[in-house]
């Protein structure tokens, strides 16, 4: 049986690339994002290259959070049923505390956060009533410490990721499986400005490995799983000197 992923933030790098994986692994794909020529665009190339699939489009900002509750439940009856949710849909930005930069903050609060809560609050909701799915949620390294410059971002991912602990918890003995996962620097325009990028991998060997974690179940990983399971036990603990920006 072909198995559909929901994407969030498919019109651009990780989940477009995930969207590419996903296609080439036979999944069915519903492609969700605010740029829906952009996505069709997506569809259009992905149908063309593998016809056995079966690919919908979805207009979507996930701030809106009646949207996505209308949304999830309505995209699983076109389907029949949604296999797995990944909750990607993203943004950076921000700046330093008390620069001007708050807007921006909150914004980051709304997309990554509150977005992030309600896409994942409503495909727990669905998977409950299915008996069965796969909830993934996109955290990132930035929630292993509070960066310098990054304050809203750092603090997003690590307010999802603790969402995500919670919800393991809550699903633990239950058949729908959670996955968090952790990546580290992969070259998409969320970050295609910054200065520095360590441990760079490019967005297609980020979205494979991704999709690999995925199909794999594994509960929670750093993508790659390496140097950033050593490099993000070293952020927690580092000493502030070697981490602290300029005022
Ligand atoms: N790239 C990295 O190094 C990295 C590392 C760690 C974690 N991540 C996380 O990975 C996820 C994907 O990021 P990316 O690197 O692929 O960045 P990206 O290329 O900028 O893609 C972000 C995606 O999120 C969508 N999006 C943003 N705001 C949205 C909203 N309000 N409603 C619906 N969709 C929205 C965008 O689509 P529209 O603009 O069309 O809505 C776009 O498809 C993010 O959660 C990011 O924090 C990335």
């Amino acid at each position: 049986m072909t198995k559909t992923v929901l994407i969030t933030g498919a019109s651009s790098g990780i989940g477009e690339g995930m969207a590419r994986e996903f296609a080439a692994r036979g999944y069915n794909l519903a492609l969700a994002a605010r740029r829906l020529e952009s996505l069709e665009q997506l569809a259009g190339e992905l149908t063309k290259q593998f016809s056995g699939i079966r690919i919908e489009t979805l207009k979507l900002d996930v701030t809106d959070v009646v949207a996505v509750q209308k949304a999830i439940p309505s995209v699983a009856k076109i389907f029949g049923k949604l296999d797995v949710v990944v909750a990607n849909a993203g943004i950076g930005g921000g700046g330093a505390i008390g620069s001007d930069k708050f807007d921006e903050d909150v914004a980051i609060m709304q997309t990554n956060v509150i977005g992030a809560m309600a896409t994942i609050d409503s495909s727990v909701k669905l998977f409950k009533e299915q008996g069965e799915g796969h909830l993934v949620g996109i955290a990132s390294v930035a929630a292993f410490r509070g960066l310098p410059h990054a304050s809203a971002y750092c603090a997003s991912k690590a307010a999802i990721s603790t969402y995500m602990d919670a919800l393991q918890l809550e699903l633990h003995h239950s058949p729908i499986n959670v996955t968090c996962l952790y990546p580290g620097y992969i070259d998409t325009p969320i970050n295609n400005k910054m200065k520095n990028r360590p441990f760079l991998i490019d967005v297609e060997k980020g979205s494979r490995i991704i999709v690999n974690l995925i199909e794999k179940k594994v509960k929670k990983s750093t993508v790659p799983v390496m140097p950033w399971n050593i490099v993000g036990r070293l952020l927690k603990v580092l000493p502030n000197s070697l981490l602290a920006g300029r005022a």
